[in-house]
């Protein structure tokens, strides 16, 4: 099978698009056709060993296809269920075995590209509204970056809990994405400390290393800081004082596993977002659908700053 391989961590240089043997799958596997894989800033790190991996691997950490094999004594899937996973690296391939417990059913109406989409970052934006802060309605909510990948979705669903939404982005088009999700105040990264001073009840910020001290800045007494990824690389390391004299803040730094880290659990984010998807009360701009081969470009326009919404790739 064709597969993006990596040998040595790096650049978007090192993502080779390459012939494989194809996977088998063992006990309580199952080998899925790919129909589309998402493209998440995870790849990112997993890519420049910032999250360092034992090499040579494939990346990828969501897709979604239709079982063509299954391993021996797997009875929860046959083969020519339609399936989709997060959180299970080799997705940027033809073929991917899957552990069955990571599997999770595309309902019928739901294209798959579109489930592929919403695996990693929908069931994201699901754990960190609903659960690490539970919104509650007229809550005072700031999310960076808020015409990306995250954000778009991050916006959509803390407008449904009833959240008054300030949205951060870089340029005019993307504050436009950010409004039609739902967003009630745009503003651009600098305006944030003069206009977001002790406002919030919860910042999510995906950014980390250029707006972790506004994100701060911007809670109010007991707020929550969700501090769920880099895009502008890594916060230094931080004297947790701070935190009393700011107004006994709440810092955490989530991340998926750890939210979907049971069945039932992952079965219930999973239900809710892909069902979102399929009744069209969440929608997902999937800004390209890029040729597997294509992978290096995927990076370079994610990395850029040049895409909004979902980057997918299609073997
Ligand atoms: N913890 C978790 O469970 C989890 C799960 C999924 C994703 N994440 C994190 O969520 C964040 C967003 O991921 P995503 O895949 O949805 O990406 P994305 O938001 O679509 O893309 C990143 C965005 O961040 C903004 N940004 C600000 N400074 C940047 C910089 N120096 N370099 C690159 N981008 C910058 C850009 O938007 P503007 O141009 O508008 O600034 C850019 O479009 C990432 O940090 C990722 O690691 C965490």
């Amino acid at each position: 099978m064709r597969a993006i391989v990596i040998t040595t961590p790096g650049g978007s240089s090192v993502l080779d698009h390459a012939e494989v043997p194809d996977p088998v799958p063992g006990e309580g596997e199952a080998l899925v056709e790919v129909a589309a894989s998402g493209v998440n800033f995870i790849d990112v790190y997993h890519r420049e060993g910032r999250y360092p991996l034992a090499t040579p691997f494939v990346p990828g950490s969501e897709g979604a296809g239709t079982v063509s094999a299954t391993g021996p004594g797997v009875t929860e899937v046959a083969v020519g269920d339609r399936v989709a996973w997060a959180n299970v690296l080799g997705s940027y391939a033809e073929k991917q075995v899957v552990p069955t417990e990571k599997l999770v059913p595309v309902p019928d109406p739901l294209e798959l590209d579109l489930a592929a989409a919403v695996m990693l970052q929908g069931m994201t934006a699901h754990y960190l509204t609903h659960s690490t802060y539970a919104i509650q309605p007229d809550d005072v909510v700031l999310i960076h970056a808020a015409a990306g990948g995250m954000g778009l979705l991050l916006t959509q669903m803390a407008k449904t809990r009833g959240a008054h939404v300030i949205a951060t982005v870089s340029s005019e088009a993307k504050g436009k994405l950010a409004r039609a999700a739902g967003a009630d105040e745009v503003l651009r990264y600098a305006d944030v400390a003069a206009d977001v001073r002790k406002r919030c009840h919860v910042v999510y910020d995906g950014v980390g290393a250029t707006t972790f001290e506004d994100s701060l800045a911007a809670l109010r007494p007991r707020g929550v800081l969700a501090l769920y990824g880099a895009a502008s690389g890594p916060v230094p390391p931080f004297d947790l004082q701070r935190l009393n004299a700011a107004g006994s803040l709440f810092v955490t730094r989530p991340t998926l596993g750890h939210y979907v880290a049971t069945r039932p659990e992952l079965l219930e984010r999973a239900e809710d977002v892909l069902g979102w998807v399929a009744d069209g009360s969440l929608d997902v701009a999937v800004w390209k659908r890029y040729p597997l081969a294509e992978a290096r470009q995927a990076h370079d326009d994610l990395e850029g700053r040049r895409t909004t919404g979902k980057l997918l790739l299609i073997p």
